[in-house]
């Protein structure tokens, strides 16, 4: 008979076997976004001086790349699973010299700390968008913009809907936290909305609050 193995054998083997799945298998598959649509959103925004600026899961980083040459006066923490991944953003930004910057954070955007920021820039999936609200409404500071690519916060609205060319990659969703979620004072709303209409180029008619 076989000796009988310590329970923490099977603990590491089982840890073991859903790390290996987690390195084949993120919750969202790399997908970048495409140059055009890097160039709409960098006309779209003015960011103000010290903003924190995430993307989560910033796949090899070329939205926060992008985003700190536009904008010489923000942080920019590139949050990303894939270990390649990590290496060729790392390998990007030292290139440009924005390594003081833009910081590439290598883990699960799940697990990371993101109460620091000003504005995420995500491109996930509607699915994980519902996985992480709670942590967004947890987290995050009154008046934090997240800019989502195609795909919604399920039960947040969002304050506008920006339509791109009829193709994938085709809309920005526009939040704001204490407005989106409605968890704002009252007498806080109109900041908030100041706010986001001085950072983002939103025209009247894409307003939806
Ligand atoms: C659709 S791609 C977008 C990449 C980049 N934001 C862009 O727009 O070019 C999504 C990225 O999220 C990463 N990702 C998925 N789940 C993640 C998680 N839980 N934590 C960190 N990164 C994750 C994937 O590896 C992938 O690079």
């Amino acid at each position: 008979m076989a000796p009988s193995r310590p329970l923490s054998y099977y603990l590491e083997e089982e840890t073991g076997r859903r790390d290996m799945y987690w390195n084949y298998q993120p919750s969202v598959p790399w997908v970048p976004t495409r140059e055009e649509v890097i160039k709409i959103l960098l006309s779209l925004l003015q960011i103000p001086r010290g903003y924190v600026v995430y993307d989560i899961g910033c796949g090899d980083g070329r939205v926060a790349i992008a985003l700190a040459q536009k904008f010489p006066d923000i942080h920019v923490k590139c949050i990303e699973a894939r270990k390649d991944l990590v290496e060729k953003a790392r390998k990007a930004i030292e290139s440009k010299g924005l390594s003081n910057r833009v910081e590439v954070i290598e883990g699960d955007f799940f697990k990371v700390d993101i109460s620091d920021a000003d504005l995420i820039y995500m491109y996930l999936l509607t699915s994980v968008n519902q996985k992480l609200r709670p942590k967004l409404e947890n987290e995050l500071k009154q008046g934090a913009i997240i800019v989502s690519l195609d795909f919604p916060i399920p039960g947040w609205n969002p304050v506008a809907v920006i339509e791109l060319a009829r193709s994938w990659q085709r809309a920005f969703y526009i939040y704001v936290k204490g407005l989106s979620d409605s968890s704002a004072a009252a007498e806080l709303r109109n900041k908030l909305l100041e706010n986001v209409l001085h950072v983002v180029k939103i025209k009247k008619h894409e307003l939806r609050l």
